[in-house]
């Protein structure tokens, strides 16, 4: 039988099966690290199969490994596998059995194409050259589950060539499959800074530093490094979240503490940002008197596509749904996504799966959000298909 037919026709007898697994996965969520239940049934359905796997990697993670018949490189795919704290309001049959806790980024999807494609590809080892490595990952919302796999051996044990990841995209039509033709996510830095002065009398300012004026400096300062340092062709976010000082309208506070985060889609827009903060902090500390503590910690990079890699996914997604199911959807997002610790080491390609379900208005992260379950069968097909492509000989 033709490879397309094979894997269709094997994904249309598992319908069933998934359709069930993303439900019960849908009405039991977890939150990062405490994917206990999820990584259970996980490591049933790949034990069922016969597939060696290794669970508790980076916590709650799933790792398991299809051999194929024949020597080749190692394919890693990763499917996330946590919920968000939300309040599930859809009022589907499947709902969130805990409250509080919802599967509104459809990880409980992504978990189940991974599992699906497990079952397609392990009764294909005849056409698999090299082997595929399935890596269920936590705590993907917290951008800390990859970094955990990775800190306890992820990438060992094979070792890994190339990486495949996927999101389903709520706005693509379902069937269909998305890219971004070059960078899906942008990095993110975040930074803790404490600004010292000396309080005092607010009638008095003379005999204090002022802090509360400094951090506005700061504030608007900061706002020009996008704007008048960056170029205007790299795209670049600096915001601050959170701002916390003082206790009266009378007294000027010793110190005003700011959160914030960086993002960017440039490894050099990365490293001026970091570095003209510091020059902008220094500034205040010569011009206001101001000392400062500035904890600048660099988190997920960039998320970008292998050029050669995505190129090859394409044609398997173009072989599998046909050349109009594959959209290209232009520039990449200013969100983040942990996947990028492993596209940043392997050469990798990231797919969005059209997820849209007709007349409902909804987006990630909302109380409302549902996946089309016509994503499953479709991030199957794809995801099997270019598993078999990538690894087979250029
Ligand atoms: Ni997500």
């Amino acid at each position: 039988m033709e490879i397309r037919e094979a894997i269709s026709s094997k994904t249309a007898s598992i319908g069933d099966e998934l359709v069930e697994i993303r439900r019960t996965i849908h009405a039991n969520p977890e939150l990062g690290f405490e994917e206990f239940e999820t990584a259970r049934l996980i490591s049933g359905v790949l034990e069922r199969l016969g597939i060696p796997c290794r669970d508790k990697v980076g916590k709650t993670g799933v790792v398991g490994v299809i051999e194929g018949s024949s020597g080749g490189p190692t394919l890693a795919i990763r499917a996330d596998m946590d919920c968000l704290p939300v309040q599930e309001q859809t009022g589907l049959p499947f709902a969130s059995k805990n409250p509080g806790k919802m599967h509104a980024c459809g990880h409980d999807v992504h978990t189940t194409i991974l599992l699906g494609v497990a079952m397609v590809l392990s009764g294909m080892r005849d056409s698999l050259a090299g082997r595929v490595k399935l890596i269920f990952q936590p705590n993907e919302e917290g951008l800390i589950g990859a970094e955990a796999m990775i800190a306890d051996g992820v990438l060992e044990n094979p070792a890994i060539d190339m990486c495949l990841g996927f999101h389903n995209w709520p706005s693509l039509e379902a069937g269909k499959i998305g890219y971004h033709p070059d960078i899906c996510f942008a990095s993110s830095d975040a930074f803790d800074l404490t600004i010292t002065g000396v309080s005092g009398h607010a009638a008095h300012p003379h005999l204090a530093i002022d802090t509360v004026t400094a951090a506005g400096y700061f504030i608007t300062q900061l706002q020009t490094l996008v704007s008048r340092e960056i170029s205007p062709v790299h795209p670049a976010v600096v915001s601050i979240g959170k701002i916390d000082g003082g206790t009266a309208r009378n007294i000027l506070p010793p110190q005003v503490t700011l959160q914030g985060t960086v993002r960017t889609q440039n490894a050099a827009a990365k490293k001026h940002i970091e570095a003209a903060m510091v020059r902008l902090l220094e500034g205040l500390k010569t011009g206001m008197r101001i000392d400062y503590a500035l904890d600048y910690t660099p988190g997920v990079p960039v998320l970008r596509n292998d050029r050669a890699v995505l190129q090859r996914v394409l044609a398997s997604a173009r072989e599998t749904l046909g050349e109009d199911k594959v959209e290209d959807l232009q520039e990449g997002s200013m969100g983040s996504e942990d996947f990028a610790f492993f596209t940043e080491r392997f050469p990798g390609a990231h797919l969005r799966i059209g997820g849209k379900i007709a007349g409902l208005d909804t987006a990630l992260h909302r109380s409302n959000f549902d996946c089309n379950e016509l994503a499953i069968p479709t991030g199957v097909r794809v995801v099997s298909r270019a598993a078999l492509d990538l690894l087979s000989p250029a």
